[in-house]
């Protein structure tokens, strides 16, 4: 594929100042910190160029979008997604159609290379949907007060190995997670925490940012779910869970808690492949600790 004038994949000289201009737009101008690189290790940490494109206008780099592959498994087969993140144009250089350049040339890209699904994550439906993504979440976002019991502070360490074995016990669709995978610390938290139950059957991931907690997964037998909620709610001023629509956790929590769901709708999907487009995608959920 020969891309227009303009369009290419971010070079090793570019990168730190293109870094240092997205950690301006979606870390520092929206009140947060930690470097995207240090928070999507996967995807930004070491990245890999040829799915960072870019336009440039002379030798400027003016528009980019960050891709992350990976691997969706669901019980009959395994498919190959790509997430979208980190639209972005200079702000001197919006309105002139490089966003949707940008978009256009990765997708060409992940199609030529066999990728059976797109899917991003947006708060501006109406550009998205001008472009062509099909809007469609599963997603739900509760919200509880936290509880003033005291709060255990021991965590427990990540063992990727034991993690993985629950999830595939109990996650029949899920992404499939790197190493790196596991160290995301998605925003706008300070800090990941993982909580096990002490049976060692389920587990909460969970980021912290002051007294506010948000729950990206709880996973495992659902017996274990009093005690990992009340230790999550536990000296908690708010809890956020982000879940997906009837997952076990989802309707335990609406049985027994009094956590306030609203539904979510920020995934949009562009089905590439044969198999993507007549695939039961709408029944997909990628959980927010995977996202980029
Ligand atoms: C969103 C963004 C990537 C668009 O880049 P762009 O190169 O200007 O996009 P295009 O020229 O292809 O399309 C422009 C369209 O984007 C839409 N748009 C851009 N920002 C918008 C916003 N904040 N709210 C609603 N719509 C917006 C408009 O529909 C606009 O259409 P118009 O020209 O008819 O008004 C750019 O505004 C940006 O970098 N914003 C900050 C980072 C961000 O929010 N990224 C998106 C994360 S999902």
């Amino acid at each position: 594929m020969n891309p227009l004038p303009g369009l290419g994949v971010c070079t090793v000289a570019e990168w730190p100042a293109l870094l240092a201009a997205l950690d301006e737009t979606f870390v520092t101008e929206r009140g947060r910190s930690g470097s995207l690189a240090i928070r999507f290790p996967a995807a930004l940490g070491q990245p890999h160029l040829a799915d960072l494109r870019v336009v440039r206008d002379g030798a400027a780099i003016v528009s980019c979008c960050a891709t992350r592959r990976f691997d969706w498994h669901t019980p009959a087969q395994s498919w190959r997604g790509a997430m979208i993140g980190m639209v972005w144009t200079r702000p001197g250089a919006r309105g002139r159609g490089h966003a949707a350049q940008v978009l256009d040339f990765t997708l060409q890209a992940l199609d030529a290379d066999g990728v059976d699904f797109a899917v991003l994550w947006s708060s501006l439906p109406h550009f998205y949907a001008r472009l062509g993504w099909q809007r469609h979440d599963r997603g739900v976002l509760g919200v509880s007060a936290g509880t003033t019991a005291t709060a255990t502070r021991v965590d427990a360490a990540f063992d990727p190995t034991l993690l993985e074995q629950l999830r595939a016990t109990h996650e029949p669709l899920r992404v499939l997670r790197t190493a790196d995978a596991w160290q995301a610390r998605p925003l706008p938290a300070a800090h990941t925490r993982l909580l096990a139950d002490e049976t060692g059957a389920a587990y909460a991931l969970l980021g912290e940012q002051d007294d506010t907690r948000y729950v990206y997964e709880v996973v495992g037998e659902p017996g274990c779910f009093p005690a990992l909620w009340a230790r999550i709610s536990a000296g908690a001023g708010r809890v956020y869970v982000n879940d997906s629509l009837g997952s076990p956790f989802h309707r335990w929590l609406v049985t027994h808690t009094a956590t306030r769901f609203n539904a979510q709708s920020l995934a949009h999907w562009w089905p590439l492949s044969h198999r993507g487009r007549a695939a039961h995608w709408r029944g997909w959920h990628i959980p927010w600790f995977d996202r980029i």
